[in-house]
């Protein structure tokens, strides 16, 4: 499957740079949720499910980390190291996080609020469902 990235437009000057994200603008959907994740220490794997609704943006904003997407059909590995850049995963795409740096600060725009009803956690019944 494709990696679909949305490249943000970055405000820099020699002060520094900014990035702003408004919803229905850069990014494609009503920003409900924003988590994060930090600290991740390293050989963690994180993810391994999938939403059957939700829609996600993901940013590493600082550091970076391995991304596995997965339709039910291919698989495609991406890296996340770019603030300016973000993840495009939509529902019914298994995906796995791992490799964190030290330093990674992940963060996740979502178009919902946490539902843990949404989550496929086991991979055998994801792909019964992405295959119809
Ligand atoms: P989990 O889904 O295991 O994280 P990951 O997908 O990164 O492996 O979530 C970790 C914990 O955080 C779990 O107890 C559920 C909780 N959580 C919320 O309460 N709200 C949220 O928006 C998210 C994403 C997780």
């Amino acid at each position: 499957m494709i990696a679909n990235f949305i490249k943000f437009q970055q405000y820099g000057d020699e002060r520094g740079a900014l990035v702003a994200l408004e919803d229905m603008k850069n990014v494609p959907f009503p920003i409900r949720r924003i988590y994060y994740m930090f600290g991740c220490a390293e050989g963690v794997l994180r993810g391994e499910h999938a939403h059957k609704q939700l829609k996600q943006v993901l940013i590493a904003v600082r550091g970076s980390c391995r991304f596995l997407l997965d339709d039910g059909h291919s698989r495609t590995e991406v890296v996340l190291d770019d603030p300016a850049q973000g993840l495009l995963v939509d529902p019914m795409v298994w995906h796995e996080m791992w490799d964190f740096s030290e330093d990674c600060l992940l963060m996740a725009l979502a178009d919902a609020h946490y539902d843990e009803a949404d989550y496929i956690r086991n991979y055998q019944e994801f792909l019964r469902n992405a295959a119809q």
